[in-house]
Parts: structure tokens; sequence; C-alpha cells
């Protein structure tokens, strides 16, 4: 099956890779790469206590594994990273289910933390997206926008790090005040929401 193309507001090419939109062999193997290459150690750090997390684009679900909480959910846009999220977290209490950010197709104020890691630049419009997710976290909740660190460790995070004009694009879509947050390998966004 040929990897689908992405139109994104972060790059001016159309992407075509099997990790912005996994899906069949390639896709899959993709997915087997991010769990083994992503560290979600300093994100549930991050993400600390909270009774409800949504991760929105999930992948193959190796920080949902990670995350601790009563109400555990996951969306991607890919039915080849649910199954392998679904595989990665069995015995786990945790909600899979298609969506993208723009359209999560979840309740108003649903969850205490939503967070987004390595897919803020794949999405096609970054304000709707944003939006979306705003609205699915709860008045006083947090969301977190996790992408390729410029100063990370790994070579593949500093290969796939945004220009600071973008960072400043999605910034200024979440609405002041923001936090940052520099990790291992990921530049992390913070909102808290005030609605
Ligand atoms: C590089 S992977 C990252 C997966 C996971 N978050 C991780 O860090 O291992 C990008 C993921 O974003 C998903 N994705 C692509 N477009 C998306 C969109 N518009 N909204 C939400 N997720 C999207 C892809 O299906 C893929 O699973």
């Amino acid at each position: 099956m040929a990897t689908k193309e992405i139109r994104s507001w972060a790059y001016d090419e159309l992407i075509r890779s099997p990790f912005a939109l996994p899906q069949g062999m390639l896709g899959r193997l993709a997915g087997r790469l991010m769990l083994w290459l992503n560290d979600p150690g300093e994100l549930v750090t991050l993400i600390g206590k909270a009774d409800s997390v949504l991760e929105v684009g999930c992948g193959p679900g190796g920080l949902l594994r990670n995350i601790q909480a009563k109400r555990v959910c996951g969306i991607d846009p890919s039915p080849d990273m649910l199954r392998q999220a679904a595989r990665h977290n069995r015995g786990r209490d945790v909600e899979l289910r298609l969506g993208t950010a723009s359209d999560t197709g979840c309740p108003d104020g649903g969850f205490d933390v939503v967070v987004s890691v390595n897919n803020v630049a794949m999405w096609p419009d970054l304000e709707a997206g944003i939006h979306e997710l705003r609205r699915v976290t709860r008045p006083r909740g947090r969301l977190l926008i996790a992408w390729h660190s410029a100063t990370g460790r790994s070579p593949i995070a500093r290969k796939n790090a945004l220009p600071e004009e973008k960072l400043a694009r999605i910034d200024h879509a979440l609405g002041e005040p923001t936090r940052r947050y520099e990790l291992k390998n990921l530049t992390v966004l913070e909102k808290h929401c005030q609605r």
C-alpha cells in the first residue's frame, strides 16, 4: 500500500512518510521504531498526577502504556497504529479510537491533561487542532504540545526540530500564557487552560 501524502501547516511540501501517517507494512515498522526510540519517562513526569489523560496522535501507544490515570484515552487517524497501541497496552484499561487533532470526537472539557507528541507538525490546520484540543481540556486543565527538540540528544530529534518561527506560531495559537520545557529530545509547550 502506498504511503499517503499529508499537507501540513508546517511544511511547504507534501509529507510522504510512514512516520507521519503510518499504514501498511512500512507504517507498522515505523511504529515499532517509535516504541524502540522514544523514552516516555520525562514526559510522564511532566504530565504528573491527573485523573484523565488524552493523547492525540498516540501512534503505537508507548506513552499511553506509561500513564497512570483513572482514565487514559488515545486517538490516532491510523488504524494500524491503534492496533499496535492496543497490543502494546494489552491488559490495561485504555480507550483507543480513530480521531485527529481537529476532530477528536471527545466531549467538551473531558480531560485533565491533553498531550500531543511528535505530530503537531503533521496537522493540516494548526489553529483548528489547538482549538479542538483546548475544547476537550477541562477548565484549569493542561494542554501539552511536544515536538522534536533542536537541542535534543538524538540526531533524529535535531534533524526534525522546527524553526523558532514555527514554534512561535504554536505558542501564539495556544494563547498566552504558555510555558516551555526542553526535555532530552522534546521541546514541550504547555498551556494552562483558564476557561
Ligand atoms: C511520529 S508518530 C508519533 C506517535 C507517538 N505520539 C509517539 O511519539 O510515538 C505521528 C503520529 O501522528 C499521527 N497523526 C498524523 N496526522 C495526525 C493528525 N492530524 N492528528 C493527530 N494525529 C495525527 C500519525 O498517525 C502517527 O501515529
